[in-house]
């Protein structure tokens, strides 16, 4: 399995902070069978450069890598980022933020508004050759109020991540998530791991879960789904549905 969205270089944002917390989040993503990762730190456009941004992944994976007890994960790397939006990302070589070596963005957006310009930069982003892979959805009210929009943002090209934590810790968001699966709105599940506490990766549960829900096919389109983005290939969009009725309140 594949991991493409977690929180695991030491020190570099609100994930693991310390070295030792990597590997003990590492430990937990390989016996959840997970094989390959993306570690995705978030970028601010407002709090760093680019550049910054980009030097700092860089040194915290090398320290990581440094570090003996790197020896015992069997995990693949790569590098990636959770991009906060900002209109003033258009001004940026994006492609840099891009999951390593495919055309895949994680793009996070406000949890409470959406965001003016949002049409047009996800239509920049694509004209640019990205695609855009919206971060957990389900955290995002208006989304989830109005799940038309999702359609949309679907339609429209984007791609849909989850997070395997809603699923399990959140009765409402999980509603919202198998209505969203069930109209073919959901791409990619990851675990979005911070930490090893209330954060931690919780892939296994989330899919013992899901397989009493959700079809074998669909799963499997799921874990796919996530191997061909690590591998920068494209990915098959389902026949999409709107959802019915939403369900209010995270
Ligand atoms: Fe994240």
């Amino acid at each position: 399995m594949v991991d493409l969205h977690c929180h695991i270089l030491p020190n570099m944002d609100d994930g693991a902070k310390s070295i030792d917390e990597s590997i003990q989040i590492l430990k937990m993503q390989e016996e959840q069978n997970f094989e390959r990762i993306v570690a995705t730190p978030h970028f601010y456009i407002q709090k760093e450069s680019l550049d910054r941004f980009l030097k700092r992944r860089t040194d915290c994976l090398d320290k990581l890598c440094k570090d003996s007890q790197i020896l015992d994960i069997m995990l693949f790397f790569k590098l990636g980022a959770e991009v906060f939006y900002s209109e003033d990302l258009v001004n940026l070589d994006l492609k840099k933020l891009c999951i390593e070596k495919t055309n895949y963005l994680l793009l996070e957006l406000p949890t409470d508004y959406k965001p003016l310009g949002l049409e047009e930069f996800l239509y920049e982003l694509q004209i640019k050759g990205i695609t855009p892979i919206i971060a957990h959805v389900e955290r995002y009210r208006y989304a989830m109020q109005n799940m038309d929009l999702v359609y949309d943002w679907v339609s429209n090209g984007c791609l849909i991540q989850v997070n395997a934590g809603s699923i399990v810790n959140s009765k409402t968001m999980r509603k919202n998530i198998l209505k969203l699966i069930n109209s073919n709105l959901v791409h990619v599940i990851a675990t979005d791991a911070h930490n090893t506490d209330r954060r931690k990766p919780l892939m296994d549960e989330a899919m013992k879960i899901l397989k009493k829900k959700v079809s074998i096919a669909k799963m499997a389109e799921l874990r796919k789904n996530s191997v061909d983005i690590f591998d920068g290939k494209s990915i098959d969009i389902k026949d999409i549905k709107k959802p019915k009725k939403s369900i209010l309140g995270l």
